[in-house]
This record gives structure tokens, sequence and C-alpha cells, in this order.
């Protein structure tokens, strides 16, 4: 499809890091562009045994001949995205939209040194809420007035749109999840901006008669980082018991773990304008499905989740992870186009 959108319908940490980057290499994109807060974000890639966690470079880099880009509503912390273009060696084909804004030094401290955002809310600490604040004031610094970032500057709106126009297909990289929208979330426990696919679609400057498909990623098991309402949050002897047990790629707080909610996925779905859903880690529904790519060759537990999810969404499942590799998945794209 010409332009898809890919975003989080639970609290993130939905695993869009690795659904990204398997569609970059399945459907080659010409553009893959990054929307969202800011570093707050942790996108986990696991590539070729190695395992990445981005917060600034898209997780589409796998796919080689991409063109990276980082729409103007982000805001980009200078010495991150600069660290991150060196481990990656994108330097050649990644930009920055020149309008984005700069995290600094202030919007850290003030981050980590309030405490109703440090310890109320568990901000990640990386000086988004802060920097966010200052720019709806009109203060904040842009890309175009940060030297180091004079390389990488573009107009990203203008990159995606003409790719669009001469019939290439760009992807789009949300991050966070509905659960943590300013406008949509479980306020005041959210992040700083709305994270809903119409905000993406801002972000990189996409208008919305120009986006073609909305993947809306749920995982399984939702969990939660920092502090807030989780309707269906189990205790950590439950999720133990499952075997599940995660860390934060930003902070490396453990994760809040609960069980499918679907009538938030439903919600989520409803104002994401989801045309596909994608669900992550089925292997834990049943640890038989890890690594499985055929969906006649998941468990009847499985299946029948993936029925449940249907059910409850009332939006079709096209991609089911099995794993955190970039090959453990099941693409029922195709077929979901011959059913119609
Ligand atoms: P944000 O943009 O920060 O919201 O993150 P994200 O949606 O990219 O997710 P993140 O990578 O932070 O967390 C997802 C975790 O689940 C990572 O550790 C992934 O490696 C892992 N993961 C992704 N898909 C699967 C899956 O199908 N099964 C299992 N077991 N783990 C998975
Ligand atoms: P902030 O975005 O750092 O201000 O944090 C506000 C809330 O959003 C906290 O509960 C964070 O844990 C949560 N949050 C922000 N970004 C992410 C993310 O990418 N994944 C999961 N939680 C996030
Ligand atoms: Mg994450």
């Amino acid at each position: 499809m010409p332009s898809t959108i890919v975003v989080g319908g639970f609290f993130g940490d939905e695993g869009k890091g690795k659904i990204i980057a398997y569609l970059a290499l399945a459907d080659r994109p010409a553009i893959v562009a990054r929307g969202g807060v800011g570093p707050n974000a942790g996108h986990s890639v696991e590539f070729h045994g190695k395992k990445y966690g981005l917060r600034m470079v898209p997780s589409g880099f796998v796919y080689e001949d991409a063109r990276l880009l980082i729409g103007a509503g982000v805001l980009v912390n200078p010495e991150v995205f600069l660290e991150e273009v060196e481990m990656l060696g994108v330097e050649k084909r990644v930009g920055v939209d020149f309008r984005c804004g700069i995290i600094e030094k202030q919007h850290i401290e003030a981050d980590r040194g309030d405490a109703r955002l440090k310890d109320k809310i568990g901000t990640t600490g990386t000086g988004c809420g802060p920097a966010n604040a200052e720019r709806a004031l009109r203060k904040i610094k842009q890309a175009k007035d940060v030297e180091v970032l004079k390389p990488f500057l573009c107009d990203v709106p203008a990159e995606i749109n003409a790719a669009l126009t001469e019939g290439k297909s760009v992807l789009i990289e949300g991050t966070q999840g509905f659960g943590i929208s300013l406008f949509y979330g479980t306020y005041p426990y959210v992040t700083s901006k709305d994270t809903t696919a119409s905000q993406i679609a801002a972000d990189v400057g996409l208008g919305p008669t120009r986006v073609n498909e909305v993947i809306v990623v749920f995982k399984a098991f939702p969990t939660r980082v920092g502090a807030g309402p989780f309707r269906t949050e189990m205790s950590e002897e439950e999720s133990k018991a499952l075997g599940i047990e995660e860390y934060g790629t930003v902070t490396g707080r453990k994760r809040r773990i609960g069980r499918w909610d679907g009538e938030m996925a439903r919600y989520a779905a409803m104002i994401n304008g989801a045309t596909q859903i994608a669900i992550t880690g089925i292997d834990r529904i049943d640890s038989a499905c890890r690594g499985v790519t055929e969906f006649e060759k998941l468990s009847e537990k499985a299946k029948r989740f993936v029925e449940r999810v249907e059910q409850d969404v009332g939006v079709p499942v096209t991609l089911i992870s099995t794993g955190p590799e970039l090959d453990e998945i099941i693409d029922l794209r195709e077929a979901a186009e011959n059913k119609e």
C-alpha cells in the first residue's frame, strides 16, 4: 500500500519496532518516517542476532534502500540522534525535518527534578514533557538552529508527498500507545502529546486523505511502564507464573503486565481508524507457537485467541508476531486481500 501508519493500541511497547522493521524488509518502502513524541520511546529491533534499542532513528533502518526521516512533530535530542546514526552507519540516508523541536539539558533536568513528573507520573526522564511545554510556549529551539544537525536537515512532508506522487510507498512509524495519549489516554498519567494515527500523520506532514492503511499493534499481554490506571493488570505472581517479565528499553524499569483488554482495543482501533491489526507475543499465549510462520501451524489455543481479538476489535488481524526476531511472524495480508 502506498502509505501505511503503524501505531500502538495499548500503553506503548507493543512491539511496533519489530513490526515496522519486518514491514520495511517485506514491503521495501522508499521512505520510513518516524512520528511520535521523541526519545522517550524505545523501539526494539532484533535482527541477525543483534538487539537494537532505537530512540530516534526509524526502525525501518533494516531495509538498506529506505530513506529514514524524522518528522517535524518529533522532539530530537541531538546527542542521542548522532550516537544512533553512527552506531547504525546510516548518515547518508537519514534526514531530520528542519522544524523538529530540540531537547536540551534544561528540559532533561526539569523532567527529572520535578517530583510531580518523575514520581507521580513516572515519566521517562528524557526531557520530552518540558520540551513540548516550551514548544507550546514558542520558546523552543528548532533543528535548523543546531549546528551539528545541519548536514541532516530536510523537508519531510515535501519528501514523503513527492514519493507518494511518484507511486512509491512510505511507511510511517508511530511511537508510544493509545493509553498514554495526552488526549485519549489515562490523563494525567500520559505522555505530552496525542499518540493516535492522526497525530502521527501530522507529525510527518501527511494529510488525512493520503493515508491508505493504519495498522494498530496490540500485544497479547499488554504492558505499562510508569504510573497510572491499568484495569487488566495482573499480580507479579501471576505474570511470573506465565513466564512474562519485561524491562523498559529507555529506562530499564520493570513493565507492569496485564491481560488482553478487548474493550480498550476496540476503542483504540476506532479512534485510530484501524484498517488492520497486528498482534505481538502470541508465543506468550502458547509457547509452542514460538517462531511459527504459518497460521495453520498455530495451536488451537492461539487460533482461538486471534479469533477473539478479531471479534473484540472488529478489524482483521493481518500480522501475528510469534517471537522478537524479525522472521518470527505470520503475514496474512495477501490472504486478507484475497478474501475481499
Ligand atoms: P515504543 O515505541 O516505546 O512504544 O516501543 P515498541 O512498541 O517498539 O516496543 P518495545 O520494543 O519497547 O517492546 C516490545 C518488546 O517485545 C521488545 O522487547 C521486543 O523484542 C518484544 N517482542 C516484540 N514482538 C514479540 C513477540 O512476538 N513475542 C515476544 N515474546 N516478544 C516480542
Ligand atoms: P514521558 O513521555 O517521558 O513524559 O512519560 C509519560 C508517561 O508515558 C510515563 O508513564 C512513561 O512511562 C510513558 N511513556 C512515554 N513514552 C513511552 C514509550 O515509548 N513506551 C512506553 N511508555 C512510555
Ligand atoms: Mg518501547
